[in-house]
């Protein structure tokens, strides 16, 4: 757990939404890598892009069903994650085209998504470990 991704005041408590958070920053990191090495936007930065688009969704998918199946409301969670889908998948056009300042972009990714997390999942985690501990007591 020392070389995690994630900052510590991130984590959920949730092993395997951390899990997928780590994974996600490392996506972030690849496509930062990828985009910020070439002067022009190339195809490989491209495809991780949408790589990490993918990825998001799969990681949305699993935390709506973590709260569908503990009964946790979920709509003001899922909008926001609505929203960061939509615009990450507008980014990848607009890149192509060339019409995008990839630092600036990629700075805002991962502001958008730590402040994701904070706001949205660390409760979503707290939710979730509260239902598991009344599963064990109930
Ligand atoms: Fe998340
Ligand atoms: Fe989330």
């Amino acid at each position: 757990m020392t070389d995690l991704l994630v900052p510590t005041e991130l984590l959920t408590g949730i092993a395997e939404m951390d899990g997928q958070h780590d994974h996600l920053f490392n996506s972030m990191l690849q496509v930062k890598n990828a985009l910020l090495s070439v002067s022009d936007v190339d195809e490989a930065g491209l495809t991780l892009l949408a790589q990490l688009l993918e990825e998001l969704l799969e990681h949305f998918a699993w935390e709506q069903e973590a709260a569908r199946a503990n009964g946790i409301p979920f709509e003001h969670h899922a909008r926001e994650h609505a929203r960061i889908a939509a615009f990450v998948r507008g980014k990848i056009p607009e890149l192509r085209n060339g019409r995008c300042n990839v630092p600036a972009l990629m700075v805002y990714m991962e502001r958008s998504f730590e402040s994701h997390v904070a706001h949205f999942d660390l409760g979503l985690g707290t939710a979730l470990r509260a239902a598991a501990q009344a599963r064990r007591t109930g």
